[in-house]
């Protein structure tokens, strides 16, 4: 079975097919850049460029790097246009698309979701924790295979500060930091996580994430496992049709 998933981002909107059994893409992604500022109207035309490249027909999931409720109500825009907040995401994007089924998902969990079932997360049981590090710092929580949604631990604060605005990867592009001195931040952040939450398994997703022999190694001290996540690029899009395929949001209107 396919469905089409579309991953927006701070810098592009990617798009492909996903065969949910194999938990990759049917057909090369194709990608437009983001609008700045990213407001719905221009993010909406992106996501339909996208979506008619392909002339899809089919249900489709999407992320947005916020806190989404009920498959459809975006409530947070942390690094994207304030005017998304309490915006009706499912309503615009299917008017967009001519009414075909939408589900929108955080990218975080999306990622999360994708990573559990296919990638460094398969079979783990007990507590573990995606984060993603780009633009902010994306959470996605999972016990016993269950995600607890929309848990934004990338807003924890640490030493007082917002823990993104010192341990995201535009953090150490916008600071010049070294890997090692950004290592020494996602530490004492990883460790702030493990305080509250004693996971078994931290999984490092974003775009650092192919970067990990650069940082992981000075990242010490956690009593939990870390591991790099697997699907990298395409955990978003995949999980996003993952989360579609699962009708969520739908019982709630
Ligand atoms: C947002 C999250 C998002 C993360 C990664 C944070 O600023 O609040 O919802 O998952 O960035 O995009």
């Amino acid at each position: 079975m396919q469905i089409f998933g579309v991953d927006i981002g701070g810098s592009g909107i990617k798009g492909a097919p996903v065969d949910l059994d194999k938990g990759d893409l049917a057909a090369e992604r194709f990608k437009v850049l983001t609008p700045h500022p990213a407001t719905p109207d221009g993010v909406a035309d992106g996501v339909q460029q996208v979506v008619e490249h392909f002339g899809w027909t089919g249900p489709v999931g999407l992320t947005f790097p916020g806190v989404v409720t009920g498959g459809a109500t975006v409530r947070t825009a942390a690094n994207v246009d304030k005017s998304w907040v309490d915006t009706d995401a499912r309503a615009l994007f299917a008017d967009r698309l001519g009414g075909l089924p939408v589900t929108v998902v955080n990218d975080a969990d999306a990622a999360g979701i994708a990573e559990m079932s296919f990638g460094a997360g398969k079979g783990r049981k007990g507590t573990v924790i995606l984060l993603t590090f780009g633009t902010g710092i994306g959470s996605a929580v999972f016990t016993d295979g269950v995600l607890v949604p929309n848990t934004e631990l990338g807003h924890l604060e640490l030493h007082g500060h917002d823990a993104e605005k010192r341990a995201s990867s535009k953090a150490k592009e916008d600071e010049d930091l070294s890997w090692e001195h950004w290592a020494h931040r996602v530490q004492k952040y990883l460790a702030h996580v493990e305080m509250l939450f004693s996971p078994e398994l931290f999984i490092i997703g974003g775009g650092v994430s192919r970067k990990a022999a650069k940082f992981l190694p000075h990242v010490e001290g956690i009593r939990a496992e870390i591991v790099p996540a697997e699907l990298q690029n395409n955990a978003g899009i995949v999980g996003a049709a993952m989360r579609a395929a699962q009708g969520e949001g739908k019982s709630e209107g």
